[in-house]
């Protein structure tokens, strides 16, 4: 079935930085299972403002395998209507719409496993990176992990205390090399800089060409971050299935475009209606001139699920059953669910007459 929102309670709420909050929620037992999630995935929350639906991806900060509990951390973006609420004004106690964990950014762990796991983190980039990391070192007693994180300085590292931790606890296989492009020198061994190619080179390089090569790579942060990143590993030829991207927007602000924008096709007869099955019901919908299957789904109230609409996460994920569409973006989908049929909803415009997606084949 397509997934919808629970009510939970927050349970706890920590502030990491100055801009930067975890919130924890409280799982009440009949949810146990609908909030089993897998290190990495993601968490939809939704707020009304003045009675409008906003909703936004938050990654899951918290190891199902490390932690007892399930928490997000939300970066304040200024300007931003959902973080800056979050940061300041949700309490203990409140109630707020979420949806089950979804997404791909994850990986299967093999407690005999014996790897070596590098992740890149970039701000609150952190966050699903984080979760990943402890699963691994509790699972994989003999793999080894180094993050490369990024920040502007001492100040902004989100869990800068936990790290410490786990440094010390798993001291011979937890490496953290801190980048911090505006130290301020306050007690944290550093390299000053932006994490960009050359510098992604030299640390990986640093390793034995096996170890470089059989390696799992797991970067998320700013997207000309993401680039440099990539454009180092793919040099260095590794096999692109052992390279794990998350973005959290499409367009960031230094100017990169990460999305992909297809080169649009005129549809190929005049699309007037999609059909749409959602929760056992089928929909045949109006499909104005220009809209996306997701906004003509919204827009005939059908309720459909969503959440940062700009491809980014996969929550609008639908398989296409029958016709032809285009897809504006298409990088929160791995290959195999685009092998499977699956499309994002939320930049998918219809070509021919006959479309038909169903949101209930989801899993
Ligand atoms: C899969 C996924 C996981 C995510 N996980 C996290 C997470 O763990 N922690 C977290 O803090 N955020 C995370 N995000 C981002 C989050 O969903 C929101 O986009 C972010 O909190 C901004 O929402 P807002 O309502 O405050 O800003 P909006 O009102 O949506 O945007 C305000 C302005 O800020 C710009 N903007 C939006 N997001 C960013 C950004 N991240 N950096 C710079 N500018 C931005 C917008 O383009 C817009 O101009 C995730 C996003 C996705 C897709
Ligand atoms: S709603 Fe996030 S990819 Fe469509």
């Amino acid at each position: 079935m397509a997934i919808q929102f629970h009510k939970l309670k927050v349970s706890n709420i920590v502030r990491e930085t100055e801009d930067a909050t975890t919130i924890s929620f409280e799982i009440p037992p009949e949810l146990k299972d609908t909030f089993k999630y897998k290190h990495g995935q993601y968490l939809t929350l939704r707020f009304f403002f003045d009675g409008k639906d906003e909703r936004r991806a938050y990654s899951i900060c918290t190891s199902p395998i490390a932690d007892d509990y399930l928490a997000v951390t939300v970066k304040k973006v200024v300007g931003g209507e959902v973080s800056p609420y979050i940061n300041s004004r949700l309490k203990v106690g409140d109630i707020v719409d979420v949806m089950p964990p979804l997404g791909n950014f994850t990986i299967d762990l093999d407690e005999n496993g014996k790897k070596t796991y590098i992740f890149f983190a970039g701000g609150s980039g952190i966050t699903p990176i984080f979760s990943i990391l402890k699963s691994v070192l509790y699972t994989e007693k003999e793999s080894r992990v180094i993050l490369v994180y990024a920040n502007s300085n001492e100040e902004t590292i989100i869990f800068r205390d936990s790290l410490i931790d786990l440094k010390e606890k798993f001291v011979d296989r937890l490496t953290v090399i801190h980048q911090l492009s505006k130290p301020i020198n306050k007690g944290i061994e550093h390299t000053e800089g932006r994490i960009d190619k050359q510098r992604c080179l030299g640390i990986v390089k640093l390793l034995d060409h096996s170890i470089i090569e059989n390696a799992e790579y797991f970067m998320c942060g700013p997207g000309g971050m993401m680039n440099e990143i990539e454009s180092a590993l793919l040099e260095l030829n590794i096999d692109k299935k052992n390279i794990h991207k998350e973005s959290f927007t499409v367009a960031e602000n230094e100017g990169t475009e990460v999305v992909k924008h297809h080169e649009t096709h005129a549809p190929e007869e005049k699309v007037e209606k999609v059909k749409v099955i959602l929760y056992g019901e089928e929909h045949e919908i109006d499909i104005a001139n220009g809209d996306t299957i997701l906004v003509a789904g919204i827009k005939a109230g059908i309720d459909p699920p969503f959440s940062c609409q700009i491809g980014a996460c996969s929550t609008c994920r639908a398989k296409l059953k029958r016709g032809k569409v285009e897809m504006e973006a298409d990088d929160a989908l791995s290959e195999e669910e685009m092998e499977e049929g699956f499309v994002l909803t939320c930049t998918s415009h219809a070509l021919t007459n006959n479309v038909v997606v169903d949101y209930d084949d989801n899993f």
